[in-house]
């Protein structure tokens, strides 16, 4: 089947403007109120449209840059079926990946997609994806790729293309030849033609708002001044052949390190399209998070991840797009689970834009191994089904966009990272409880420290260890950001105690001794973990 581009097409995209709440099981999460007009730009540290309104990406990564070099999944559901419950997840985006040689090497992008399942052994696959994706089997793999990009256009999900490595297979090794210029397979003339030819295929999707010019550089040969030639050399080419796309960035050690930007910037000719991009994984820091008090280690990892990247979107300086973070599914990996509050908190505050790694449940072939399930996937290995509701309810805190321009009118909202939840006061129960942060209550929070409720007379009173706090009409507690985590709120309480916010089995808001503030390595305080998120627009 031939792949024909309507006139359609080529018109500027607009996405749908998503009013209703679709309910996945008991899981309220709301596509995003986005209406996009492409191409993107910049602004500052923020993504915009066209009508200098906010954009913020919300994105889930689907790879397609493995040995087959089709968009995973394609055996166990229909494309269509599977970009329909991208949006009722609640997501705008998906971070695409391709390999280099899926351009550069036409031996390769010419075979079908029968012929590169055949080939490598994948006929239970190949039958999948003829039962489910009838349009699939016949086309080249190049065909199929643009044949994906039509449908996410139909489907109105905008795509950041990931140059994710050079030879197709899973990524990545320190040192497996695909790490950075020069390495032996990543010619960065190659690498340039490459880019070249994807940017001017994507000319033809205007639903493809970004390029990422090449997933997590690392390896032996990394170096600063290699970073600042080749990047700008693909900027350049990139930008001259799609000006409408926005350019991605990605730094050094697997993509965890940009601090050589806070010395010495990059220039490139053109303006309001570039943004960097950051990975942050538990494992990027080792055993460290089941090593330690986790408000010392959520503390001093998120500095450190603020002085490597974060620091470009605090400074104003350019959108930052957290493209890769994510847990196992499971529950079961206790580094993930430390972790995973704290990068929520962190992710909330600052208002990133991100892509979670990831929405595959499986693999067609994965290292050797096929139909390799993967416990980070939101989908379960039959791609029908949410792996696990709770993360992705904890996970859709993050698609809505905190901070819309212009920056008017901004007041805190209490963002429990545990839950994905923030502090409520609505109906039906008037109580201070837990509830969708897309219903929470706007706080004044200044130099007095004193929580008032905003627009109104009353402030936020500790009254005891289990006891719940009040709104009070004039405030006696004055609320303290405590511990390395900065996620403590603390306060003097009327009856002489001291006591941090917390919530009980119920959601409701109670207040309680202070949990492990440091030295206990064993104790979880995430129940007491409040991030204070500025907002203007919940
Ligand atoms: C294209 O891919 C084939 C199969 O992997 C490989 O043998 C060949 O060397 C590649 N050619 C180029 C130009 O990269
Ligand atoms: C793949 O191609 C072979 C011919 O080489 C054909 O017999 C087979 O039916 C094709 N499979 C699918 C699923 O299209
Ligand atoms: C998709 O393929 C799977 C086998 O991988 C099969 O169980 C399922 O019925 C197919 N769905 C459709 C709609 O064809
Ligand atoms: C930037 O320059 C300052 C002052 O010379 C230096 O202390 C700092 O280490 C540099 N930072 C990076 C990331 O190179
Ligand atoms: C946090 O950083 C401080 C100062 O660098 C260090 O002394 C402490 O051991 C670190 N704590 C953890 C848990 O990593
Ligand atoms: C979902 O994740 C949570 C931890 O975040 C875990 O406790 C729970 O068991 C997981 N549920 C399933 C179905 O895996
Ligand atoms: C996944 O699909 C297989 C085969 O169709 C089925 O046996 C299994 O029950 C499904 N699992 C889930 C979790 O739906």
């Amino acid at each position: 089947m031939a792949l024909i581009l309507t006139k359609e097409l080529h018109s500027p995209l607009t996405l749908l403007l998503l009013v209703s709440y679709s309910c996945i099981g008991l899981v309220q999460v709301g596509p995003i109120a986005v209406q996009a007009q492409g191409p993107l730009f910049t602004d500052s540290r923020w993504i915009v449209d066209g009508a200098g309104r906010r954009v913020k990406l919300a994105c889930v990564n689907w790879p397609s840059h493995l040995q087959p070099m089709l968009a995973e999944g394609l055996s166990k559901q229909p494309a269509d079926v599977i970009m329909k419950k991208i949006k009722s997840m609640g997501f705008n985006c998906v971070r695409f990946t391709w390999p280099l040689e899926l351009v550069t090497n036409g031996s390769l992008a010419s075979r079908t997609v029968n012929q590169s399942f055949q080939g490598l052994g994948l006929s239970q696959a190949l039958a999948g994806i003829a039962a489910n994706n009838s349009w699939a089997p016949d086309l080249t793999l190049i065909d199929a790729f643009k044949a994906m990009l039509a449908r996410f256009q139909r489907n109105n999900v905008m795509i950041v293309l990931d140059n994710h490595l050079t030879v197709p297979g899973w990524c990545c090794q320190w040192s497996d030849g695909n790490g950075f210029f020069g390495d032996k397979f990543f010619d960065p003339n190659l690498w340039v033609n490459g880019l070249i030819k994807m940017a001017r295929l994507a000319t033809s999707f205007p639903n493809v708002i970004g390029m990422s010019l090449r997933n997590e550089l690392r390896g032996p040969r990394s170096n600063v001044d290699d970073w600042y030639k080749y990047m700008q050399q693909g900027a350049e080419a990139v930008h001259t052949t799609n000006p409408n796309v926005l350019v991605i960035l990605s730094g050094l050690n697997y993509d965890t390190d940009l601090s050589f930007l806070q010395n010495r910037s990059i220039h490139v000719s053109f303006a309001r399209k570039l943004v960097f991009e950051v990975h942050w994984y538990s494992f990027s820091d080792g055993r460290r998070w089941t090593a330690g008090n986790l408000n010392d280690l959520c503390g001093n990892i998120s500095s450190r991840v603020m002085a490597r990247a974060g620091f470009l979107a605090r400074k104003n300086l350019s959108p930052l797009f957290l493209s890769e973070f994510g847990v196992d599914g499971r529950g079961t990996n206790a580094g993930d689970n430390r972790y995973l509050p704290c990068i929520l908190a962190m992710a909330a505050t600052e208002d990133w834009d991100f892509a979670i790694w990831a929405l595959q449940g499986s693999y067609y072939l994965r290292e050797g191994v096929m139909d390799m399930e993967e416990f980070y996937g939101l989908l379960d290995d039959n791609w029908s089904n949410v792996r696990n509701l709770t993360l992705l309810t904890r996970l859709s805190s993050l698609q809505i966009p905190y901070r819309g321009l212009p920056l008017k009118r901004m007041h805190m909202i209490l963002f429990h990272p545990q839950t994905g939840l923030c502090v409520t006061n609505g109906p039906p129960t008037r109580s201070l409880r837990l509830s969708s942060c897309r219903a929470a209550q706007a706080w004044m929070y200044g130099p007095q420290r004193f929580l008032q409720a905003e627009g109104t007379k009353s402030f936020l009173q500790a009254v005891g260890p289990q006891k719940p706090p009040r709104l009070a009409p004039s405030s006696t507690s004055q609320w303290d950001m405590v511990s390395n985590s900065g996620l403590h709120l603390s306060a003097k309480a009327m009856d002489g105690s001291t006591v941090c916010l917390d919530v009980d089995g119920k959601g409701l808001l109670i207040t309680n001794a202070c949990k492990c503030l440091q030295g206990d390595k064993s104790c979880d305080p995430t129940s007491q973990w409040f991030g204070l998120v500025q907002s203007n627009t919940v």
